[in-house]
Formats: C-alpha cells, sequence, structure tokens
C-alpha cells in the first residue's frame, strides 16, 4: 500500500509520505488482541475513526467527552475553526474555542481535521460582503494564514474548500463572493495558501452527495482534474454522507465514486456520516436495526478502499446533532433522527455494531 500511495503522491511525497509513517496507513493488521473500538479497529488497518466535537458539548456533557475520549482518534471542530467563529470582525482572531478542542484531542492522543477554511456557510458578513477581488483575496489570505498557521504541524488534514457545487446546478461552481470576486481559481488559490501555512497537512476538498448524484460526480472529478493538472497542492476529497437508511447511495455507488478519485491518486474519507432515520416509517427500534446495517454497509466500502483513509460521523451521541436542530436545513421537522452510533445516554446502538464489524473486514 506505501507503494501505491508513494507511486500515486510522488509530486506530494514529501508530504504524504511522513504522514504515512506516523499513522501506519497501509500496514498490515498486526496479531494485537481483537480491536474493541472503532479507535483500534480503525487504527488496525491504519485509518483514523472520529467525529465532529463541539467543544460546548465537551464541556457540558461527560457522557460525549468520554465516549470521544475513549472511542475514537481523529477530531473535527463541528464548528469551531470555520470563517465566522474565528474571524468574526476583520483581522480580529479568536482560537479559545479551536483551542480547546484541538487541546481535548492532544490530552487524549487523537488527530485533527480542521474544517473549514472557505465555505459560503459559517461566512461573516464582512467577508460575504467585500466588493473587490483585491479586498477578498487579501482577507482569504491573512485568513488562511493566521488560521493554519496557528495550527501547523498539530493538523492531520484540512477541509479547505466546503461544498463549492450545487445540486441543482453542479456544472458551474456555486454563486459564493468567492467564485463571484475571483472566479473558478478562488480554489487553486486557497489550496495553495493552506499548503504554504502548513506544507504537511492533508489538503481535502469536501463535499455533498457526490455518491448518489451522477451530475455533481463527474462535475466534482472535472474539478479535481483541473487542479491536478494546474498542480494544486490538493491531497484528497471528503465525502460528507449525510444520508438517511434510505437508498440512494448503495454502497456499491459510493464504491464506485471513491474510486473515481481514488483512481487518481487520490485519498478520500468519509467527512461527515450520519444516517437519518427521521422521516421512515415503522417502530423505533426497527429502524435503528435497519440503520446499524446501512452504518455497516457505508463503513465497509472505506474500509476496503486502502486510500479511504477515515471515518468521520458528525456528532457522537444522538443527544446533540445538527440534524435535529430546528433550524437547519431541509431535514427539520422530520425529527428526531437519531443518527449516530450512541444514544442519548451514551449506551451503545446497533449503529455502534454494524461500524466496529465492517472496521473488522466482518
Ligand atoms: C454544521 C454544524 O453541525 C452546525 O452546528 C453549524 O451551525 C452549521 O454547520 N456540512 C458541513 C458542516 O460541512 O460544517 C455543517 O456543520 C453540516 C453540513
Amino acid at each position: 500500500m506505501h507503494l501505491v500511495i508513494r507511486k500515486a503522491f510522488r509530486r506530494s511525497a514529501s508530504t504524504l509520505v511522513p504522514f504515512l509513517v506516523a499513522t501506519g496507513l497501509g500496514g498490515c493488521v498486526d496479531t494485537a488482541p481483537t480491536p474493541k473500538t472503532p479507535r483500534e479497529a480503525a487504527e488496525a488497518t491504519g485509518r483514523m475513526f472520529g467525529a465532529a466535537l463541539n467543544s460546548a458539548y465537551l464541556e457540558s456533557d461527560a457522557v460525549y467527552a468520554q465516549l470521544a475520549a475513549t472511542e475514537l482518534d481523529y477530531v473535527t471542530p463541528e464548528w469551531e475553526m470555520k470563517w465566522e467563529p474565528t474571524e468574526t470582525s476583520p483581522g480580529v482572531f479568536n482560537f479559545g474555542p479551536a483551542d480547546a478542542v484541538v487541546g481535548f484531542a492532544a490530552q487524549h492522543e487523537m488527530r485533527v481535521k480542521g474544517h473549514t477554511l472557505v465555505w459560503h456557510y459559517s461566512l461573516p458578513t464582512w467577508v460575504a460582503q467585500l466588493a473587490t477581488a483585491a479586498e477578498l483575496r487579501a482577507a482569504m489570505t491573512s485568513h488562511i494564514q493566521n488560521v493554519v498557521g496557528r495550527y501547523a504541524g498539530r493538523i492531520t488534514a484540512w477541509d479547505v474548500v466546503n461544498e463549492p457545487l450545487t445540486d441543482t446546478t453542479p456544472s458551474t461552481l456555486r454563486d459564493t463572493v468567492f467564485h463571484k470576486l475571483l472566479g473558478d481559481t478562488y480554489i487553486d488559490e486557497a489550496f495553495q495558501l493552506a499548503h504554504n501555512a502548513d506544507p504537511n497537512a492533508l489538503l481535502f476538498l469536501n463535499e455533498a452527495n457526490i455518491e448518489a448524484n451522477a451530475e455533481k460526480l463527474e462535475a466534482t472529478v472535472a474539478l479535481v482534474q483541473r487542479l491536478l493538472a494546474a498542480n494544486v497542492p490538493i491531497h484528497g476529497v471528503g465525502f460528507e454522507m449525510h444520508v438517511s437508511t434510505e437508498v440512494p447511495p448503495t454502497g456499491a455507488s459510493l464504491a464506485t465514486a471513491l474510486k473515481r478519485f481514488t483512481d487518481l491518486g487520490l485519498l478520500v474519507n468519509l467527512s461527515e456520516l450520519d444516517v437519518r432515520v427521521g422521516g421512515v416509517d415503522g417502530d423505533l427500534p426497527t429502524k435503528l436495526k435497519v440503520q446499524g446495517r446501512r452504518y455497516h454497509e457505508l463503513v465497509a466500502v472505506c474500509a476496503q478502499n486502502p486510500m479511504c483513509i477515515s471515518i468521520t460521523t458528525w456528532g457522537v451521541t444522538d443527544a446533540h446533532s445538527w440534524l435535529d436542530d430546528p433550524s437547519m436545513w431541509s431535514w427539520a421537522g422530520q425529527g428526531p433522527h437519531y443518527p449516530l452510533l450512541w444514544n442519548a445516554d451514551g449506551t451503545k446502538k446497533p449503529a455502534y455494531d454494524g461500524t466496529l464489524q465492517a472496521l473488522l473486514g466482518q
């Protein structure tokens, strides 16, 4: 596996190989005792398994914090590293909440994925209202240099650009202030800025629904092919995977979609996995059993692709899912969604067993 990834990344060997050695990615499953947690099971095949962690819940919910500390080894700050919370006003940085999440990870020997540098959401008004390319370029340069620079050496990967395409017209980039003022190559600029600020971080483009929307899949493949041809330092594509117990996506469609990028020599990950049961007919125990099979199906796809390096669920227990925030998205009103691996009280669900078995290749 090392050889395969080295060949694929000869451009960025200086970036990737130390990471692979550090994580043991590509190592054979050793003869240690059978892994008992998703963390141990993922590590046994050189992967990482984690969750989006929220600094408020780490503080207020001891069950949430305990599960994160003992069952997981990869942390994505759910909110704390976005532009709005880190630079609410121009040039005024607030890293307190992000430092709390990074500190929790360090305390429990967990790795960190930064999320996210350039996104049309969680963007301060002062950025969204900038009127010239020069102003936006200066703001993006300062933001990325300050945020990535602060955590350089402590971040395994960054979600550099988040959701650049829409689901309805994916063949043209989303109409954001970045695209309006800087054109298509705002993406190139963001990746280069992040690489310059932390040459050892793996840099990901993070997107939703590419595994279930053929047009969006093709548009994302074309986008990363353009970035690779332009020698932009991109190392991987993140599949958000906010799905339900219904199909699509099937495991097969996810496997096909992942392979479109790994065939280009890119890494992939499942970056925000949650499986909704809200809005689905049936009694809750039955729905949770179906959910467990769904987690097994999707996690197994990543576990079977050697270039799929991590799986992150978007939250830890069902006590705190963004899907149940009434102001959120189109799923509001169909909840509760019970989308994660643990019940609100920290007891395991069939989703936990399905995930662990998939990571163990069972
Ligand atoms: C969500 C968080 O979970 C919320 O707490 C926040 O208010 C909005 O963002 N895709 C993403 C994530 O890339 O950053 C979003 O997280 C969920 C959708």
